[in-house]
This record gives C-alpha cells, structure tokens and sequence, in this order.
C-alpha cells in the first residue's frame, strides 16, 4: 500500500537524533561477503528497505543471513546462483556490486543491467571496463551484463577517467582475489570507500593507498572472515543538520563525524548556522532571524556531497538574496525543484546549475518524491512551510532514512504517515 507522509509546518525542532550506521557503507560491506566462504559480522547496519534488498539479493546467490537489531551476520559458504535478476536490480541500482565478487569467486556473473534510471544515465561503463582490463569476457545479452572469467582476473593498471564510488569498489573486488598486482588511479576517496577497503584488508586483502586517489592491491589466494562496524551515515546527518538549520533550530547529531561533512558544515557556517564539532557528535543551531545566501557546486568527496544537494537547495530557497546550487556529478538531479516551485520557492534551472531567489515563506502543498534525496528535501520543506504539505510516494525516503518519523517528532516535528 502506498504511504504518504502530512506534515504540518512551522514548528522549530529542538533535541537529540541518533545518526544511524551509513547505508552507502552497508551495502557493499555486505556484498563483500561473498568474496569468503567465512561469516562476516556488520554492526551498526540501518534499517533500511535498501538493505532488505540487498539480504534478498545475497540470500539468492546462496548466502544464510542471520540479523539481529542492527547486527548482521552473512555467510555464503557456497554460491549457488551467479545470477543478479532484473527485479532486485530494479529497485536498487546498488545491485550493480555483485558483479565483480560473483566474477572473482565463481569466474563469471549475469547481472540485470539497472536500466532507465531517475537521476540521470548513471551507466555501468567503467564497472564493466574494470573487468575486461582485467580480462574477462563481457557480453550484454537481453538486458543482463554477462562476465566470464574461468581462469581468473589478472591485476593490472586502471585509471578511471570519472571519479565513481561505487565503480571503484567493485573494482576492488575484482582486484583482492586477482593475479599478481593491480594500481587503480583516480579512485573516490569518500570515507564509506576508505572505510570499505578496511573492511577487505581485514578479511585478509593486501590493499595499500587507502585514502589517497591511487590504490595498490596485491592479489591473494583466499579471504577469510571478518566483523566489522559500521560509520555513521554523513548524509543523514547533513540531512539533520538542515532541519536544524532551517527551522532556526538546535539539533545534537549524535554519533555524527565532522571530519566526514567538512565542506558541508563550512556552507552551512557561510549561511549563518552554528556548527560545534562536540566529542560525540556534532551540535548544530541557528540563532539567526535569516538565512544568509550562499553557492556551492557538487563533485566527489571532499567535495560538497550531491547526495546533500536537494536538500541544501531548501535552505537556500529562504535565504535572504540569490544563490546558485551547481550539481556537476548526476545530469538530471534536479527533479525536486519543480515541486519546490509549487511551494512557492523561487528557482530557476539553467543546465547544471539552478538559480535560486530567496522567498520569505513556503506555503505546503501535496508533493510528490521522486527520488531518495528529493523526496527527504520535500520533508524538510513541508516542516518549514506555511500549513500542511502532503509528501506523496514515501517509499522512496524508507530506503535511506532509518525511523525519519520518529526521529523528527522527537525533536519537536508534527508530521504523520497516512496510508492511501
Ligand atoms: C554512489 C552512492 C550515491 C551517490 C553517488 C555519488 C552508493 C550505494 N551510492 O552512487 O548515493 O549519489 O555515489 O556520490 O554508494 N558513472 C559513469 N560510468 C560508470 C559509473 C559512474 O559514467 O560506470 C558516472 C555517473 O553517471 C555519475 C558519476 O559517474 O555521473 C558518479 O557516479 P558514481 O560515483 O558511480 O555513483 P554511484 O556509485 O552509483
């Protein structure tokens, strides 16, 4: 059944949110699983209908999960299935991670090829090249990306022509349990891929550079078990840290890591928000009557996160003058601007940038998300709009923001889910 969520506006949210572990973490530390016969345990993973997925997935390739709260524990003692179907895949374009541990276990994988996807093309290129330069053989057939690899993957150099999270950590994947040496330069460095490379060198890989943009990998025979904990999630934080912000609030990010949202906070502090760095988590309020303008423009980490971007773009629509919000890593993720518009913000989409005049109120009206990152901006509007806003297509928020309900009304949120 669909769920919407009516929330009513104008209320200052004040209290405590628990920053859960991050999902963009979890769900390729799970699929790193496959790449051992040994449990490997997770702590601190979120409740998340990414993370159903993603269980569903590795259970079908012959993995016995076991969950209790946050804790996970997979095994694939074998695999039995090398195949990712096009309904997992659907869902969640993460799926796109099995690729290369099927190939690296089993010497090849078929998996669904994600399809049209919201947010622009998105394409799987350089998840594939990895692969073929590390010789397999790749065919598209009938919408699945067929691999093959009977005798192996062999290291080699790879340069990535674009920074890509997810592309660099299948190419680790391939990289861990491959002939002899690989270098991949040009790598993302986001803390959810430094900390994913941890995860392999615990299982027993040989991964050197950790941080940096190159890294070194010297194949071993085989990885063993692991248990592992998971970070906070920086984009839920940020995602907090807005609602504190545009609600001339004070919210104490519990568990949040500064370091994780550094040019995040800076922006914030540019538009008139008090960010403390505390011991355990991260204090942010606004004691200002405005909200001061100021532009940022997305590209990989440490970049300001495009996973932040809609959200900031609420903020920015009641400042106090013109700002630009550039999005320069995804070709059509402004698809919460048009919904905005009909709040009442005042925005102008030019390419890659939008243009954005500062309006003196939002007025609520019913909403419709239509990705994970739009629609928790279309919340955040609704909780700073005039009346009642109604956020139509909830599902899309339960994929990535673990208790949201919960955890806005404790700090003072009046808002509701409604099945339709
Ligand atoms: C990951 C995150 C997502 C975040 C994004 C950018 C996960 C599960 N998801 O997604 O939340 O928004 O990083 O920080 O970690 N590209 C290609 N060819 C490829 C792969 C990517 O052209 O083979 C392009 C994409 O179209 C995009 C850019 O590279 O323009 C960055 O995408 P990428 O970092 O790969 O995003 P994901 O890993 O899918």
């Amino acid at each position: 059944m669909l769920q919407s969520m009516r929330i009513e506006g104008g209320h200052r949210l004040e209290g405590t949110v628990e920053i859960s572990g991050a999902k963009n973490l979890a769900l390729p530390a799970m699929v790193a699983s496959l790449l051992t016969d040994q449990p490997i345990v997770l702590h601190n993973v979120p409740n998340l209908t990414d993370i159903t997925t993603m269980l569903g997935i590795l259970e079908h390739l012959g993995s016995d999960p076991s969950c209790y709260g946050s804790d996970i524990t997979l095994c694939t003692k074998n695999i039995v299935n090398v195949e990712a179907p096009y309904d997992y895949v659907r869902k969640m374009r993460a799926s796109i991670l099995c690729l290369s541990p099927l190939v690296s276990r089993c010497g090849r994988a078929r998996v669904s090829l994600p399809g049209g996807c919201a947010i622009g093309l998105r394409s799987v290129d350089l998840h594939i090249r990895t692969l073929v330069l590390m010789g397999a053989d790749i065919s598209i057939e009938d919408g699945f990306i067929k691999a093959s690899a009977p005798n192996g993957l062999t290291g080699c150099e790879i340069e990535f022509p674009k920074v890509t999270v997810t592309g660099t950590e299948n190419a680790l994947m391939a990289s861990v349990l491959a002939k002899g040496s690989t270098r991949l330069v040009n790598v993302a460095i986001e803390p959810e891929v430094q900390e994913f490379a941890k995860l392999l060198n615990l299982m027993g890989a040989k991964i050197s550079g950790i941080g940096t943009s190159v890294l070194e990998i010297e194949g071993v025979e085989k990885l063993h078990g692991a248990e592992f904990n998971i970070i906070p999630d920086r984009i839920e934080a940020g995602t907090y840290a807005i609602a504190s912000s545009l609600t001339h609030g004070k919210i104490f990010l519990k568990n949040c890591i500064y370091g994780h949202l550094q040019c995040f906070f800076t922006a914030l502090q540019q538009t008139g928000t008090t960010v403390q760095n505390r011991e355990d988590g991260v204090l942010v309020y606004n004691n200002n009557d405005v909200i001061y303008p100021y532009c940022i423009y997305t590209d990989p980490y440490p970049a300001f996160p495009t996973d932040l971007q809609a959200q900031y773009m609420v903020l920015m629509s009641l400042c106090n003058g013109n700002a630009t919000v550039t999005e320069n890593l995804f070709e059509n993720r402004f698809m919460h601007v048009q919904e905005l518009i009909r709040m009442g913000a005042n925005i102008y989409v030019d390419g890659r940038c939008a243009r954005i005049t500062g309006v003196q109120s939002l007025k609520g009206a019913p909403v419709m998300a239509t990705d994970l990152r739009a629609s928790v901006a279309l919340v955040l509007a609704g909780l700073v709009a005039e009346g009642t806003t109604i956020v139509n297509r909830l599902y899309h928020i339960d994929r990535g923001y673990e208790n949201i309900d919960n955890k806005l009304c404790a700090c003072g949120a009046v808002l509701e889910r409604i099945t339709q």
